[in-house]
């Protein structure tokens, strides 16, 4: 199916009763592009918990929290694999090694196989090791600021969000910074986790992995201090690391960890830059700026993974069909009036800071310890080196919508 036909209505299949039909369609409705959380929280007020669409091909939606939460965690129901796994490796094994294509693993891939691909992220990516990442990334935080702090004004998307984690990733990978700029336009393109079209993310996934091969060859046989010799050195249940998981862990936190800091970022400088007291209030007490960070993840939630339904399945009083595809839609459960009071305040003392921002379940993110580094210390950052900054109201900020929604453009402006 192409993304043109996706977008296309469908007619309610029979088995989907029609007080279950709500028209959203997550690409392209206008309330959703205009203000994805402003929808969302409409959402979560007058669509039912799970309900079905017709756009995009048709399929279903859940969106409070505990229809969202129960079904991220029950894999054996609702499926990461867009395909099969065997069906893909066989389509691979035909094809000449410098032609293959990554396959999305671990996001793609359910329990128990699932367990074997993530292990040996895991110590990549664990506090300890983000830590000690700490300096470089502050260092850079330090320098985009310092960029704009004099202009009085900035797009903070184009200015700071879009560069600071790609360079964060080409750091820590050991990629040549010479092709910043071709790693920038390619974090731009492709704007979600997981596209439901298969053609459209293998061509993606293979445009990624081409850029990145020479590298990950070459530090094969000449490891350095970097995360891609870190992987060549780790072990698969006592299989050495190769090639083809090499492209495919590469590739997978590439897509999943730049496009949604910069989004994360996007977000949470333009809540801080409509509230002007919680800007002082952080800037006196920046002890606090881990909790605000917490909060900004919970109120403006903007990623909605999809899963298919591997068998038929009565989940929740509603029957639903094997191969039927569910989007667990996170931004609205992230404001569901039955888990949160006041969904919609932005309140960093609530007594329920948790949130499902990065997920539940197996597949729950890999790069939160690094995201939540990230942030903070570009929270800090900007409300130690700029002074009191607000939106510019010339041109009020734009926002996408997509499997994961974010902001276009961020205009600020502060001082004279
Ligand atoms: C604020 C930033 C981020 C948010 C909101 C976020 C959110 C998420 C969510 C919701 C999932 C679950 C997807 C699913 O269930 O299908 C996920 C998975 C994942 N994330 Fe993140 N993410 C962020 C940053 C990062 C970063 C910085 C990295 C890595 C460098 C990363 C790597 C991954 C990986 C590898 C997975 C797949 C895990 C698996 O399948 O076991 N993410 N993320």
């Amino acid at each position: 199916m192409t993304s043109a036909d996706m977008t296309n209505k469908v007619k309610r299949p029979a088995h989907v009763p029609a007080s279950l039909v709500y028209d959203f369609d997550y690409n392209s409705d206008p309330e959703y592009c205009r203000d994805p959380h402003a929808r969302a929280a409409d959402l979560a007020r007058n669509a039912p918990p799970m309900f079905w669409t017709p756009y995009n091909g048709g399929h279903w939606m859940f969106q409070s929290y505990e229809a969202v939460s129960e079904a991220l965690r029950d894999y054996a129901a609702f499926s990461s694999e867009h395909f099969s796994p065997e069906a893909f490796a066989a389509m691979m094994a035909e094809i000449p090694e410098e032609e293959r294509i990554p396959a999305p693993v671990p996001i793609c891939i359910d329990p128990p196989l699932h367990a074997k691909l993530r292990g040996p992220l895991y110590s990549t990516f664990s506090p300890k090791s983000v830590l000690a990442r700490e300096s470089g990334i502050r260092a850079l935080a330090e320098r985009l600021i310092d960029g704009i702090a004099g202009k009085g004004r900035c797009e903070f998307q184009h200015d700071v969000s879009d560069i600071y984690p790609v360079e964060i990733f080409l750091g820590m990978f050991g990629l040549p910074v010479e092709k910043e700029r071709e790693y920038r336009e390619m974090a731009k393109r492709h704007l979600s986790v997981i596209s439901p079209d298969l053609a459209e993310n293998m061509i993606m996934m293979k445009n990624i992995a081409s850029v990145m091969r020479d590298t990950i060859v070459e530090r094969r046989d000449n490891l350095k201090d970097d995360i891609i010799s870190l992987l060549w050195s780790l072990e698969l249940e006592g299989e050495p690391m190769n090639l083809d998981l090499m492209l495919s862990y590469c590739v997978i936190l590439f897509i999943a960890g730049l496009d949604t800091v910069v989004n994360a970022l996007g977000f949470g400088v333009r809540h801080l830059a409509t509230d002007l007291a919680l800007q002082r209030e952080l800037r006196a007490k920046p002890q606090l700026i881990p909790d605000a960070s917490e909060e900004l993840l919970r109120r403006y939630s903007f990623v909605a993974p999809i899963r298919i339904m591997k068998k038929d399945s009565t989940f929740r009083g509603v029957q639903l069909l094997q191969g039927e595809r569910v989007m667990m839609f996170i931004p609205s459960a992230s404001v569901d009036p039955k888990t949160y009071r006041d969904p919609t305040v932005f309140d960093m003392r609530r007594e329920r800071l948790s949130h499902m921002a990065f997920g539940a379940g197996p597949h729950v993110c890999l790069g939160s310890h690094l995201a939540r580094l990230e942030l903070n210390v570009m929270y800090q950052t900007i409300l130690l080196r700029l002074p009191e900054f607000r939106l510019d109201p010339e041109r009020p900020p734009q926002f996408h919508g997509s499997i994961i929604a974010g902001p276009t453009s961020i205009h600020l402006v502060w001082g004279g």
